[in-house]
């Protein structure tokens, strides 16, 4: 395959803007990404690249932005049927919406349409690698990996585990969780761009035992990930304290399984105790944000000062989530904020959605910025998609007034080019 040089305006990756403010990037407005056998080569002035690489095929995106894939750090793929379903909260709406939606997952061929239908929807967002839910049938884990290997995306994902307060055809038990788990892990983890992470749905669903028999196996094999959820709303929180009267708290019930550690995705986040709080960061484990979520279900709203001191990426939670857009869901995140009283800055918003969920899912060497070594998962935006977007963009004075009216009113029509492992994207 000849190098291929991208044209357009570049955002490179230099820190955390949380801790250094906007300037951990770099903008350059005539740049250019050069890819060689998929990784990016070099990032530099454009017309330099092309200069010193006259061999190279060419693509000038002109004014459009060129940025990391977006990286989406908590899905429920199988959910993708059922998103923006009206008028419950987190119990009733799993009772009533996904369980039913998840038992038809039993037939892989349910699984493998969904599967594929799902990644064309967040490829055609720019989103070029997801965390997600499968469900309790392991050929629901099959189905996705497969689907994302034949679109060469990265994934992380594993067999939800339930073995209680589920319904009939949608439980496991704590042998059942764990053997399947093992087998889907050595079929799948580190196999091509596919990563395996350990996957109990939440507390109230699983026994101690089968958290504790998932902490053993997690133990066994500690560079997988291990994904659950955490302190999403507060009648969950009671639920937790009810089935679990020993536990310190929500975040302890996952600790005493062993499941707390590096590596370690919790989803929501949002009603943390001090120590739950302290814990997480002093366990280098991560937090998922899901804010369209965390609104449309009524769980609460995220501490964003969360990202100083612990791993934080973004999330749509699809299909808690109202959205399949990244930047729908960084739109989001800053109406949260402003609840909060925290206006977080276009870089934050952008950083969480590449950087920060590359490193709450511990891939920071291979995506989440735009750096020569790593995979060029790409996206270009169209800074001016739509007439109400343009005629505020076009009295931006520097990048992030001109990127922020993209990011709040943007959607899969910002979406111009989509490389994956720098091929553009295709549907499976
Ligand atoms: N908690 C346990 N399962 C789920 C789920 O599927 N979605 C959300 N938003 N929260 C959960
Ligand atoms: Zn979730």
């Amino acid at each position: 395959m000849p190098d291929l040089l991208l044209l357009g305006q570049t955002l490179e990756t230099r820190g955390n803007p949380f801790l250094e403010g906007p300037d951990a990037f770099r903008h350059t407005e005539h740049g250019g990404v050069l890819i060689r056998d998929g990784r990016i080569a070099a990032l530099g002035d454009g017309a330099d690249l092309r200069a010193r690489h006259p061999e190279a095929e060419t693509v000038d995106h002109g004014a459009r932005l060129i940025l990391p894939g977006f990286v989406d750090a908590h899905v429920h793929y199988p959910q993708t049927g059922i998103i923006a379903s009206w008028g419950k909260r987190l119990i009733d709406w799993l009772n009533t919406y996904t369980f039913p939606e998840e038992m038809r997952f039993s037939d892989p061929g349910v699984a493998a349409e969904v599967a594929g239908r799902y990644l064309d929807l967040v490829l055609s967002h720019g989103t070029t690698a997801v965390a997600s839910y499968c469900t309790i049938h392991p050929g629901s884990v099959d189905a996705l990996f497969e689907a994302a290997a034949s679109r060469g995306m990265a994934c992380v994902a594993g067999k939800t585990c339930m073995d209680r307060n589920a319904p009939d055809g949608l439980r496991d038990t704590v042998q059942s969780a764990y053997d399947d788990s093992l087998a889907l892990l050595r079929r799948w983890h580190l196999a091509g761009r596919a990563i395996y992470a350990i996957t109990p749905r939440f507390s109230p669903t699983s026994s101690r035992e089968q958290l504790a028999a998932l902490g053993a196996l997690w133990a066994e094999h500690p560079d997988c990930l291990m994904q659950t959820h955490l302190a999403e709303q507060k009648e969950e929180i009671a639920w937790v304290a009810e089935l679990y009267p020993e536990a310190r708290d929500y975040l302890d019930t996952y600790e005493a399984a062993g499941l707390l550690g590096p590596g370690a995705v919790f989803g929501h986040c949002i009603h943390l105790t001090a120590r739950e709080r302290a814990r997480i960061a002093e366990a280098d484990a991560a937090l998922a944000h899901c804010p369209t979520s965390n609104s449309f279900i009524g769980s609460g709203l995220f501490d964003l000062e969360l990202a100083k001191g612990a791993r934080v990426g973004l999330a749509t939670d699809t299909g808690g989530g109202s959205s399949f857009s990244m930047l729908r869901t960084m739109a989001a995140a800053y109406e949260i904020g402003q609840l909060r009283g925290r206006a977080a800055h276009p870089a934050e918003l952008l950083w969480l959605a590449t950087e920060g969920s590359a490193r709450a899912l511990r891939l920071e060497a291979e995506i989440g910025r735009l750096e020569a070594g790593r995979v060029a998962d790409i996206v270009v935006l169209d800074l001016a998609s739509t007439p109400a977007i343009a005629q505020r963009a076009v009295r931006a004075d520097d990048i992030w007034e001109a990127v922020f009216p993209t990011i709040m009113m943007g959607d899969d029509r910002a979406v111009s080019a989509v490389y994956v492992a720098g091929r553009p994207a295709q549907p499976g």
